[in-house]
C-alpha cells in the first residue's frame, strides 16, 4: 500500500472513531456529502437510519480500517549471556560487601561477564543476530534495519550496529547506535516500530546490549554488585491483524544527568592521564537519588499508559521490567495492580544489563508467551529516562 493511500485511510479512520463520540448529523449538516448526487443519497439514506444504526454503522467502517493498520510485531526473540558468572560470593572477596547486603537490596544473586582479549559489545550482539535469522529461517541479506541501543559501543565510532552487520554479514541493512541508559531498548524498539509502520521497512532487528564490565569500577561497592554483561534482540516485521508494538510513552529530563553518568571519555572532558587516574570512566551513580526517580518514574508511565489503553491489570498478561533491583520492580507492579505471578525477573541471574535487560526477559519468557498476550514493558535509567510501551503478542 502506498504511503498516501495508507496515509489516507488513517485520516478516514480517525474521522469516522471521532465521529463516534460527535453529535450525530442531521441531513442539513452533511456539508461534504453536498457536491455530489452520491453525497447526497448517501447523506439521505444515512440520516434516515436511527442513531443507534448510525453507530453501528461507523463503528462497523472504524474497525475494519483501524483493523488495518499496519503494525510492528516481534515475530522472533534472540538472546545472548557470556559463559563467565561473576557471583555475590566472588564480590565478597573484591570489595566489602556481602551476599545478604546484595540479595536483600537488590534482589541479585550473580551477573555474566563477558571476558576475553578484544571482546566488545558487537560480540554479545553476533549471537543475538545469528540466532533471530536461525529462528526465523532468513539469511542476513534480508534484514533492512539494525538498531543497537547501547551505552557501551564498541567505540565512538563507528556505530556498533555498524560493526554487527559487518559481522553477521547483513550487507543490506542500515543501521545505527542509540543512548537512552537503560531505557534504550524501548527508545530503539518504539524507533524501530515507526520504521514498519511507514511502510519502508520490512524486517528491521532492534538490540539492546551493554558490556557494562568495561565501565564498572570493581573497587567501588555500590556500582559493582549491580551490574553485568548481556544482549537481547528482537525481529519486527509488519503485521495487520492488531499484534506488535501497539503504544509508547517515552520520557526524558536531562537534568538527572548529575545523578547517573560517565564524567569523561566524552567531548566534554575528553580523556586524558588525569582523567583516567581519577577513574572518570567509570559509572557514577548517586544509587538513592536513582532510586526514588526510577520507582515514580517506572510506576507513572506504566500506569499512564494502562489508562490510555483503558486496561487494568487483569488486561496485562506480563510486566516486563527493566531489572535494575528487586524493589523496583515490586513497586512498578504494585502501582500497576499486578500479582507477582505477571511479572518477569530475571536479576538474580543477570543482574542489570542496561539495555539488555527487557529483550532478555522476552527470550527467557519466549516459550510461556501465548497469542494475544498483553505485555507492558517499561524501563528508567541514566539520563533520566524512560518509558513504557504496550505490546500486544502476535505468535
Ligand atoms: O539501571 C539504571 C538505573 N539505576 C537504578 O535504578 C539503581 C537505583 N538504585 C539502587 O538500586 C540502590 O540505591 C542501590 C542498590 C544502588 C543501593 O541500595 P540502597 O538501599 O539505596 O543503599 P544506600 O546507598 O542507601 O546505602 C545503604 C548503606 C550505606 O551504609 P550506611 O551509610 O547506612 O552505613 C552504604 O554505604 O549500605 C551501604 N552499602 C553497602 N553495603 C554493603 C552500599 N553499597 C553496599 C554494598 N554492600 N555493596
Amino acid at each position: 500500500m502506498s504511503g498516501e493511500l495508507r496515509q489516507a485511510c488513517f485520516d478516514t479512520a480517525w474521522l469516522v472513531r471521532n465521529l463516534r463520540s460527535a453529535r450525530f448529523w442531521p441531513l442539513n449538516r452533511v456539508r461534504p456529502c453536498r457536491h455530489s448526487p452520491v453525497g447526497w443519497i448517501g447523506g439521505a439514506a444515512f440520516g434516515y437510519f436511527s442513531p443507534p444504526l448510525q453507530k453501528t454503522f461507523l463503528n462497523l467502517i472504524g474497525n475494519f480500517i483501524m483493523s488495518k493498520k499496519t503494525t510492528a510485531a516481534i515475530t522472533t526473540i534472540g538472546g545472548y549471556v557470556p559463559e563467565d558468572r561473576l557471583t555475590n560470593a566472588d564480590l565478597e572477596k573484591m570489595v566489602d560487601t556481602n551476599d545478604e547486603w546484595i540479595r536483600t537490596r537488590t534482589g541479585i544473586e550473580e551477573r555474566r561477564i563477558l571476558r576475553g582479549e578484544g571482546k566488545a559489545t558487537s560480540d554479545l550482539c553476533v549471537p543475538v543476530m545469528e540466532e533471530i535469522c536461525r529462528k526465523r529461517g532468513i539469511s542476513p541479506l534480508e534484514i533492512d534495519c539494525v538498531i543497537v541501543a547501547t551505552v557501551t559501543p564498541d567505540m565512538l565510532f563507528p556505530s556498533t550496529a555498524n560493526i554487527v552487520c559487518d559481522k553477521v554479514g547483513a550487507k543490506n541493512a542500515w543501521g545505527f547506535d542509540m543512548s537512552a541508559a537503560c531505557s534504550g531498548f524501548l527508545y530503539a524498539l518504539t524507533s524501530g516500530a515507526m520504521y514498519i509502520e511507514s511502510g519502508r521497512f520490512k524486517k528491521v532487528v532492534v538490540i539492546g546490549a551493554d558490556k557494562m564490565s568495561s565501565i564498572v569500577d570493581y573497587t567501588d561497592r555500590t556500582t559493582c554488585i549491580i551490574f553485568g554483561d548481556g544482549a537481547g534482540g528482537v525481529l519486527l516485521e509488519p503485521n495487520t491483524d492488531g499484534y506488535g508494538v501497539l503504544d509508547s510513552i517515552l520520557r526524558s529530563d536531562g537534568s538527572g544527568r548529575t545523578h547517573l553518568h560517565m564524567k569523561a571519555g566524552g567531548s566534554l572532558r575528553p580523556s586524558t592521564m588525569e582523567t583516567v587516574a581519577a577513574k572518570e570512566h567509570y559509572i557514577y551513580q548517586e544509587g538513592q537519588a536513582v532510586f526514588k526517580f526510577a520507582v515514580k518514574g517506572m510506576a507513572d508511565v506504566s500506569a499512564e499508559l494502562m489508562e490510555r489503553n483503558k486496561l487494568t491489570g487483569d488486561d496485562i498478561s506480563w510486566l516486563v521490567p527493566h531489572q535494575a533491583n528487586k524493589r523496583i520492580i515490586d513497586a512498578t507492579a504494585h502501582r500497576m495492580g499486578l500479582s507477582e505471578e505477571k511479572v518477569m525477573i530475571n536479576i538474580q541471574r543477570y543482574g542489570n544489563t542496561t539495555a539488555g535487560t527487557i529483550p532478555l526477559c522476552l527470550w527467557d519468557w519466549e516459550d510461556k508467551l501465548k497469542k494475544g498476550d498483553n505485555l507492558v514493558l517499561a524501563a528508567f535509567g541514566g539520563g533520566f529516562t524512560w518509558g513504557a510501551t504496550l505490546v500486544k503478542w502476535g505468535h
